[in-house]
């Protein structure tokens, strides 16, 4: 099976945690496309649910296939957030933001009682890291944060490897909210609390890709079936 197809198991039966009348979070990614699309099926047949997209590519699929759409400030109180992972680690902790949405899944994902993610079991690892972290950042003193990055992955004696993320036109990749994202590859990631709270205390750090204690499963499919990791 294709991870393409995996990714759309995985999507599937995470409908089974779907009920009438909930407020979604709908995440973004090639994986929760398929959920998008699928939950869409359910609407069409009757499903009555809304949801919150968390990307402008999502709530553009969501509009294509009928989902019907709200917004945080409308409804700020979600009951499920379905999203993808960049990867999946212990303690369901999660990288996230390779599309680049991190900020608005992340804040989705916190206004949300519960958050599934739904992966292929590549996603799946024993330690966060080999993905290179997305870190959200303003653009005005752009280069000013990238050191203070450094200097704050240099006391936590990790490698500073850091790239602005760049589209392939060659031209900087901009969020939906205007914002860059630098990658860091950083390896092995042994204390992600700790590497997340220096990352927040930097004042031109927007958002990063660490996402502790938010998702309370993980749907992840592979060539033997799907199984169901709870936190
Ligand atoms: C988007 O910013 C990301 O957080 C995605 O959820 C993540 O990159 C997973 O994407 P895929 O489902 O395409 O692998």
């Amino acid at each position: 099976m294709t991870s393409d197809a995996l990714k759309r198991e995985a999507a599937a039966r995470a409908l089974d945690f779907v009920r009438p009348g909930m407020r979604l979070g709908l995440g973004t990614g090639s994986t929760a496309r398929h959920f998008v699309e699928l939950l869409g099926e359910r609407v069409r047949g009757g499903l009555n649910v809304i949801g919150v997209p968390t990307s402008e590519a999502t709530e553009a699929d969501a509009r294509r296939v009928g989902v019907p759409l709200t917004t945080l400030d409308e409804t700020p109180r979600l009951d499920l957030t379905v999203d993808g992972a960049d990867e999946i680690g212990p303690g369901l902790a999660l990288i996230k933001g390779g599309g680049g949405a991190l900020l608005r899944e992340k804040i989705v994902a916190s206004a949300s009682a519960e958050m599934i993610v739904i992966a292929d079991d590549s996603k799946v690892v024993q330690s966060l890291g080999a993905f290179a972290l997305p870190i959200e950042v303003v653009t005005f003193g752009l280069a000013a944060t990238e050191l203070a990055i450094a200097d704050a992955l240099e006391r936590l004696s990790l490698p500073v490897r850091l790239k602005l993320r760049m589209r392939p036109d060659g031209h900087a990749f901009v969020t939906d909210s205007g914002h860059r994202i630098i990658d860091a590859a950083i390896g092995r990631i042994a204390d992600p609390q700790n590497l997340a709270d220096a990352l927040a205390a930097i004042p031109g750090v927007v958002e990063h890709g660490l996402f502790l204690g938010l998702a309370g499963k993980a749907i992840v499919a592979g060539s033997a079936g799907i199984r169901v990791i709870e936190r």
